[in-house]
């Protein structure tokens, strides 16, 4: 759990850059995740050049702590040879939060940012990186050193309310 409950979204950060071992390793994280028939339907696209991540920052104003973030990583959906294309969208969440979780085991701060379900945000990507038909849009993770430590508290959201015990 320690992981787990230190994992804040952090939208603030330094301008150190994040190696590109340790880039490596939340790409590593990403494709652990379980998959419907292990179908892994995802693609990345590393973005670290800051004219880069400015642009994107300015396809929606959820998106702006990228104009400070020194790395994001897209997260794709490949829709060719897909085994159970119903479930991709489950897919690309696991891989999208277990980016999320290396990167507060790597003492990176890291926000997902909602990409699928909207289609200004879909299409603006889509444009930008001129994505075949078959590869579609899902999350961006904005990611950086946080300015504050402190971002890695632990806020208890268990809530017994929300369970049924049978
Ligand atoms: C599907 C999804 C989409 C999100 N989109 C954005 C976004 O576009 N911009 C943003 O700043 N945060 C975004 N977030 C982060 C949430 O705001 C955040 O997870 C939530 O407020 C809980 O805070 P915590 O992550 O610190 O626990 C998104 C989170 C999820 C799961």
């Amino acid at each position: 759990m320690e992981v787990i409950n230190k994992r804040r979204s952090v939208r603030e950060f330094l301008s150190t850059p994040i190696s590109k071992k340790v880039l490596e390793q939340l790409l590593r994280a990403a494709m652990q995740a379980p998959s419907a028939k292990n179908q892994q339907p995802w693609r990345f696209i590393v973005v670290t050049k800051p004219a880069d991540l400015e642009k994107i920052a300015d396809f929606s104003p959820s998106f702006k702590m990228l104009k400070t973030a020194p790395a994001a990583i897209l997260l794709l959906i490949d829709h060719s040879n897909l085994t159970a294309p119903t479930m991709a969208i489950q897919d690309m969440a696991a891989a999208t939060e277990n980016i999320l979780l290396e990167a507060t085991a790597q003492g990176l701060g890291s926000c997902w940012l909602g990409v699928y379900g909207r289609p200004e945000r879909m299409e603006a990507i889509r444009d930008f990186f001129q994505l075949s038909p078959s590869i579609e849009p899902f999350s961006a993770v904005a990611l950086g050193y946080p300015i504050k430590k402190e971002v890695f508290s632990f806020v208890d959201r268990f809530d017994s309310n929300r369970v049924t015990w049978m």
